[in-house]
């Protein structure tokens, strides 16, 4: 049974493999639009990416949809120092077949979920959580409808990765991030404690190297590029492949651990803005409002990435 997703992201290479995997997989996903958001890089450029990586997969039917270009109510912060001016630098950038709907991505949003049946649909939101948030506070009845949200945002053990205590997602909208968190719908949250468990290593890109199809190409470019920055940052081969865990997730939940905790998003203090404390250990007694993601079978990981990238 297919399940019906609404792809929201800031590409990003790690938001790009995360499109690859999803469209690698019509059997069980039926990706009914990918909107962009301003993250890893402005607006003007994620919106553009998302056409361009809509090409490369030879996607002719899914909507491509631009959405907010700040957040909610700070100044944000992009990554181009990670992810290169473009976003998705690693491939040549070029100008797309696929043209972005007139309409924007939270209107497309609202009014998918507004005719959707409850709880039928599932979003997958990769970048910061400013579209989500302002169609929850435009249209709050598209709540019910929302099966769960399938997060790639947060740290705990980790801690940041932008700042000392905050994942750059969160960090980047805050507010955004609360109302999500605070919403009342299932969350899966895949943050840095899980996605730090799948850096890039030589050894998975020689995988990718072997296949022969253009987006296995794109993949190799992409992530090769992407490798260096974290690589020494932390110190270690290659980068952790952050969105894909989310798709790769809805594929194959049995290659995760998650744990139902209470999360809540630090909106105030500006050392710690963008924090999620996640209640791990039930100190606070809160209830749980999302499934946090804390481990994951690695190589089961690549192994479902590299398959599906060789059905290209
Ligand atoms: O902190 C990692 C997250 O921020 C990833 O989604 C990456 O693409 C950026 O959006
Ligand atoms: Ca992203």
């Amino acid at each position: 049974m297919q399940r019906k997703i609404i792809i929201d992201c800031d590409p990003g290479q790690d938001d790009a493999l995360m499109l690859f995997l999803a469209f690698a997989s019509p059997e069980e996903l039926d990706i009914l639009g990918v909107c962009a958001v301003t993250g890893n890089v402005p607006l003007e450029k994620t919106k553009r990416n998302i056409c361009i990586l809509s090409d490369i997969v030879g996607n002719k039917n899914v909507p491509m949809f631009a959405g907010c270009d700040k957040p909610l109510e700070t100044e944000g912060a992009t990554a181009e120092y990670v992810h290169g001016v473009d976003g998705i630098d690693g491939i040549d950038i070029f100008d797309p077949v696929t043209k972005l709907e007139p309409k924007g991505a939270v209107e497309f949003i609202i009014e998918t979920l507004m005719s959707a049946a409850d709880s039928e649909i599932t979003l997958v939101p990769t970048g910061p959580l400013t579209n989500i948030a302002t169609a929850i506070l435009r249209e709050p009845a598209i709540l019910p409808k929302i099966g769960e949200i399938v997060l790639m945002g947060g740290a705990l053990r980790e801690g940041g990765n932008v700042t000392p205590s905050a994942e750059f997602n969160i960090y980047v909208d805050p507010h955004a991030a609360k109302i999500v968190f605070e919403c009342g719908r299932p969350i899966a949250a895949f943050g840095l404690d899980v996605t730090h468990q799948v850096f890039t290593t030589s050894q998975v890109l020689d995988r990718i190297s072997k296949i022969d199809n253009p987006v296995a190409k794109a993949s190799y470019g992409l992530l090769s590029f992407f490798g260096r920055y974290d690589a020494e940052k932390y110190g270690t081969e290659g980068a952790p492949l952050h969105d894909p865990c989310t798709i790769a997730y809805l594929l194959n939940p049995e290659l995760f651990e998650l744990k139902p905790c209470n999360i809540r998003v630090e909106t105030e203090s500006q050392l710690t803005l963008g924090h999620t404390a996640v209640d791990f250990w039930g100190s606070t007694g809160l209830p749980a409002n999302a499934n946090w993601a804390h481990r994951v079978d690695r190589d089961g990981f690549f192994d479902l990435l590299v398959e599906r990238l060789s059905c290209f």
